[in-house]
């Protein structure tokens, strides 16, 4: 019987997933769908209590309904235990377990374009407080990073993030930021800033550490203001589109028995979409 899984959110019409899952279920002749389905949030407590029945195998989660099913599930991983966010479901007799593979993708895709990174890595600054940060921030911390601050315009949820993740995360107001990045040695964009139709991340980062890597978890456009800076200055630098292909393997594994790679060739398959409609720069 034909395998489906989705992504659910709201709204889910530009979500990727689709094609990526897509494109491993074509590449290993698997009998399997994978669909979007748009859930109003006052609709999604009922959607997920009626999961069992509703013909899915599984799904991702994405905005705003990723805490719902962190709410929803009987079994989490660890990783979604923590963050009281869930991204990835799956139905084990018929019972819905959840995991959180944000923090799996963001570090896959650093250890994959940057794979030094984390050599005497000292401190680490990390822009935004939402639930994007929160994964990385936890994923940081499993690494071992001493000192992560985070800075945020509003600096009540980067106080937030330190009572849940404890004194290693040095909460940092916005106006102080440019005074944080004396020789930081990773610089992680959490925040909209820089996204398409968004105004651009406009920080001087001739603070940085020479040997520094900057990331940033948007990926429309592929190469954001802030990317372009770094590599002007010669900074090794990672796009956030590899935090999407990463974070989707668990997934794919749980629902259709493979193990995906994300390859150059998957890659190109996104690039050429986002050419298509008109995101890449
Ligand atoms: P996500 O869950 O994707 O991380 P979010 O919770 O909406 O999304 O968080 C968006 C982040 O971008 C927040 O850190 C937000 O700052 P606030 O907490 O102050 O809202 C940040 N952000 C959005 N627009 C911004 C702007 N114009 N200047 C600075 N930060 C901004």
């Amino acid at each position: 019987m034909t395998r489906r899984a989705c992504i659910i959110g709201h709204p889910v019409a530009h979500s990727r997933s689709p094609l990526v899952h897509g494109f491993w279920l074509n590449q290993h002749g698997i009998d399997g769908e994978y669909g979007r389905q748009d859930v109003a949030l006052e609709a999604i407590d009922g959607f997920l209590a009626g999961f069992a029945t509703s013909g899915y195998v599984g799904g991702n989660v994405t905005v705003p309904h990723k805490e719902a099913a962190f709410r929803a599930c009987a079994e989490l991983d660890q990783v979604a235990a923590a963050l009281g966010a869930v991204n990835t479901l799956w139905l084990e007799d018929g019972r819905l377990h959840g995991a959180n593979t944000d923090v799996h993708g963001f570090l896959a895709n650093l250890d994959a374009g940057a794979p030094d990174w984390a050599a005497a890595l000292g401190d680490a600054v990390v822009l935004g407080a939402g639930g994007a940060s929160r994964a990385i921030v936890h994923g940081l911390l499993s690494r071992g990073i001493d000192r992560i601050a985070v800075a945020n315009r509003t600096l009540s949820r980067a106080e937030a993030l330190r009572e849940q993740f404890g004194p290693r995360v040095v909460p940092v107001a916005w106006r102080d930021l440019a005074g944080r990045l004396a020789g930081c040695r990773l610089l992680v964009n959490t925040t909209s800033l820089g996204m398409k139709g968004q105004p651009p991340l406009d920080l001087d980062l001739s603070a940085l550490s020479p040997d520094a890597v900057v990331t940033d978890a948007v990926y429309v456009p592929l190469e954001t203001p802030l990317l372009r800076a770094a590599k002007a200055r010669g900074l090794a630098t990672v796009d956030g589109l590899g935090m999407l292909l990463h974070q989707a393997v668990p997934g794919f594994e749980r629902w259709f028995g493979v193990r995906p790679q994300v390859t150059a060739e998957l890659r190109a398959l996104v690039i050429a979409d986002l050419a298509a409609k008109g995101q890449l720069a």
